[in-house]
């Protein structure tokens, strides 16, 4: 399948990413990234001081925009011009795709001296190799189905964070009737298509989750279920405020954390906010994952080093790959970032009930078969089929489109997409 960045890159061999430079190389890495929230900040300063303390000069290319879809059209148009940045925020599919384009380095080197098939989870190893070589270095696990809610507007109607969309949404009606926005939302349509792939999960169950949104399997996306999927989706655009549309996600957090709203389903890039806030889970705000059938929506935040020449890029590019997986840096990185290590033997001490609860699920659902993409966020799905989902669900939230035109459009969309 001749992809967009084979197009793009015409025939190119993966190159060694080693420390091997001549000794006079003074690292040095432009990097592209979309973190530019609170919480997102902090972590990526985190890294930029971590490259500085081994010498490192950091070129700061940030896109705003959450979801990354205008990062990723930067990227495309600096590969366009023969220009791209040393390092990049990336994931899943897309990773193979530029990988198969020959646009990535090779960190088999750097991979092998950190001993990176010991400590990285099977899951997260399939998103940053390619034909068994490492492409791309893992810096977290954000787990995306999370509600985040505020314990002391819930307890004005005497409710709990909700363990069941029955609940969710009998806890909801009394939120409205008492004058209070039940959930904080961005209207963007990546936050849309979050909250509907927590919504796939729940109603039909990580089996289905599979069937539809990651198989792709026709009978699923056409189905009764399907159709019980939109009618939450229609209950969930009830319960926004009518100021939602275009909001950016963390803005949407700060109205959970300022009491204006009792509860945001979002990954938990959105903890990375309450922390940089000074809240304290469990007190300020509480977690608890989507109601599902122990289901884990997984997403990853990866670097792939582009192919560019110069001793310094080079230099640069081995120094972030091994910081990025040392033990040190990933722990202080997630605890800014609000998701957990990518690799699995980082200590705990550290870490909130949220995050050793996000550890512990993923291991149990990794066990239990019930580990799943995010197809929002670039894990189990990207490009043209990602958009056609992301299309028809933003569409149907932003509309009185019935449930079964959304199926309908869903159905076509995804046909053609592939
Ligand atoms: C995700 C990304 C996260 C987080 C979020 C909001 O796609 O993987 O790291 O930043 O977007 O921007």
């Amino acid at each position: 399948m001749k992809t967009f960045a084979r197009a793009l890159c015409g025939a190119v061999s993966m190159i060694a990413v080693t420390a091997a430079a001549p000794a006079l190389a003074e690292p040095k890495a432009e990097v592209l990234h979309y973190w530019t929230s609170g919480g997102e900040a902090k972590a990526v300063q985190a890294l930029q001081e971590a490259f500085a303390a081994r010498g490192g000069e950091w070129v700061d290319a940030p896109v705003a925009g959450g979801g990354g879809d205008a990062q990723a059209a930067v990227l495309r148009a600096r590969v366009l011009a023969g220009d791209p940045p040393a390092a990049v925020q990336i994931k899943g599919p897309n990773i193979q795709e530029w990988a198969e384009a020959g646009a990535l380095g090779d960190l088999t080197a750097v991979a092998t001296a950190q001993d990176w098939d010991k400590v990285l989870p099977e899951a997260i190893q399939n998103i940053v190799k390619y034909e068994g070589k490492y492409v791309a270095v893992p810096v977290n696990v954000h787990r995306v189905d999370w509600i985040w809610a505020n314990p002391e507007v819930l307890a004005k109607v005497g409710a709990e964070v909700p363990t069941t969309w029955e609940e969710f949404n009998e806890t909801a009606d009394k939120l409205q009737a008492a004058g209070i926005i039940p959930l904080a939302h961005g209207g963007q349509p990546w936050q849309d298509a979050t909250v509907f792939e927590t919504v796939v999960l729940g109603i039909g169950g990580t089996d289905f989750y599979r069937k539809a949104l990651v198989e792709l399997d026709m009978d699923a996306l056409g189905s009764d279920t399907m159709v019980a999927v939109f009618d939450q989706m229609r209950k969930m655009r009830g319960y926004v405020d009518p100021d939602f549309p275009g909001r950016d996600w963390n803005l949407a957090t700060a109205m959970v954390m300022r009491g204006e709203a009792a509860m945001q389903i979002m990954g938990d890039w959105a903890k990375g906010e309450f922390a940089a806030a000074g809240k304290v889970p469990g007190v300020d705000y509480v977690c608890a994952s989507t109601p599902s059938d122990n289901g884990y929506l997984l997403n990853s935040d990866s670097f792939a080093m582009f192919n560019v020449s110069g001793d310094d890029n080079v230099e640069g590019q081995a120094v972030l790959a091994e910081l990025i997986l040392g033990t040190e840096f990933q722990e202080t990185f997630n605890l800014f970032k609000g998701s957990i290590p990518a690799r699995t033997d980082v200590p705990r001490a550290e870490f909130d009930d949220c995050a050793i609860k996000s550890m512990d699920d993923m291991v149990a659902a990794a066990e239990g078969g019930t580990l799943l993409g995010s197809m929002a966020h670039e894990i189990a799905q990207a490009g043209a089929v990602r958009g056609a989902f992301i299309d028809v669900a933003t569409a149907h939230f932003n509309s009185d489109m019935s449930s079964q035109d959304a199926v309908d459009q869903l159905v076509k969309a995804i046909k053609l997409a592939q």
